[in-house]
């Protein structure tokens, strides 16, 4: 028997788990949380628990996989097997593999790549807890533990989904509505707003289409501040260090 809720958005607006229509989950984060990486990030967001870690920038083996000009950033996604309601086979598998190559693809623009000529970095998200957006969650986690480790970049990346239940727009999908609604569409962002990573699974209108990206910036831009507040208790922040020292 299908557990598909029959509404997902009451008479005033609320949605299955209390939220607005353009409403995040709660977000915590902390950084620095495994010593023997070079960076790390813990993340919760709403029933999602993701650990995120990065090693490097270090020498490359094998040799031939080496990047004259550049460092190569691997992304490695992995959804623990007990993170989910019917255990997961360890490995592998064809969705981790993709949601891997799209991850690591949306920190392209922001990774300062040609400090570190041969060499490599890797990024590991590990996905304790899987409540639906584990994708987005990972990469909030991963340019954490990026800036962690001191890997120079641009700026930080953020993400989140659109969706649609029940005919409307919907920020940030729990799931039962991932499961059930009519679209999904997990976006990922550099702090300017350029569009790192998109997906989609559903249908929607262009127009449709049009409004959930701005839906989804503005969830980029709370999902930032909560991020950049995580830097700043960890590392203090600077301007107001420089205006002391004045
Ligand atoms: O997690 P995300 O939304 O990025 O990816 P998804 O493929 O849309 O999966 C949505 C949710 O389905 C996940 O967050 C998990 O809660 C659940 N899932 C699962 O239970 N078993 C899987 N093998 C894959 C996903």
């Amino acid at each position: 028997m299908s557990d598909k809720p029959e509404r997902f958005i009451d008479d005033e607006g609320l949605r299955l788990d209390g939220r607005r229509v353009d409403e995040i989950r709660p977000m915590k984060v902390e950084m620095g949380v495994l010593s023997r990486a070079d960076g790390s990030c813990y993340l919760e967001w709403g029933n999602n628990k993701v650990l995120a870690a990065v090693y490097g920038p270090r020498e490359l083996h094998p040799r031939r996989m080496q990047k004259p000009n550049e460092v190569l950033v691997r992304y490695k996604y992995n959804m623990a097997s007990f993170s989910v309601e019917d255990r997961i086979r360890p490995g592998p598998s064809r969705r981790s593999t993709e949601i891997s190559k799209v991850s690591g693809e949306a920190f392209e623009p922001v990774v300062m790549t040609q400090y570190y000529p041969g060499a490599v970095i890797d990024v590991f998200a590990e996905v304790l807890q899987a409540d639906a957006g584990t994708r987005t969650a990972a990469i909030n986690a991963a340019t954490l533990a990026l800036a962690d480790a001191g890997i120079p970049m641009k700026g930080l990346v953020s993400a989140c989904a659109v969706g649609k239940v029940d005919g409307q727009l919907v920020l940030d999908l729990n799931k039962p509505e991932d499961n059930y609604g009519q679209a999904d569409l997990p976006v990922a962002m550099t702090q300017d707003g350029e569009i790192t990573l998109l997906q989609m699974d559903g249908h929607l209108t262009p127009e449709e289409l049009e409004e959930g990206l701005e839906m989804v910036k503005k969830g980029c831009q709370q999902i930032l501040e909560i991020q950049r507040e995580a830097l700043v208790s960890r590392y203090g922040n600077e301007d107001e260090e420089g205006e002391e020292a004045e």
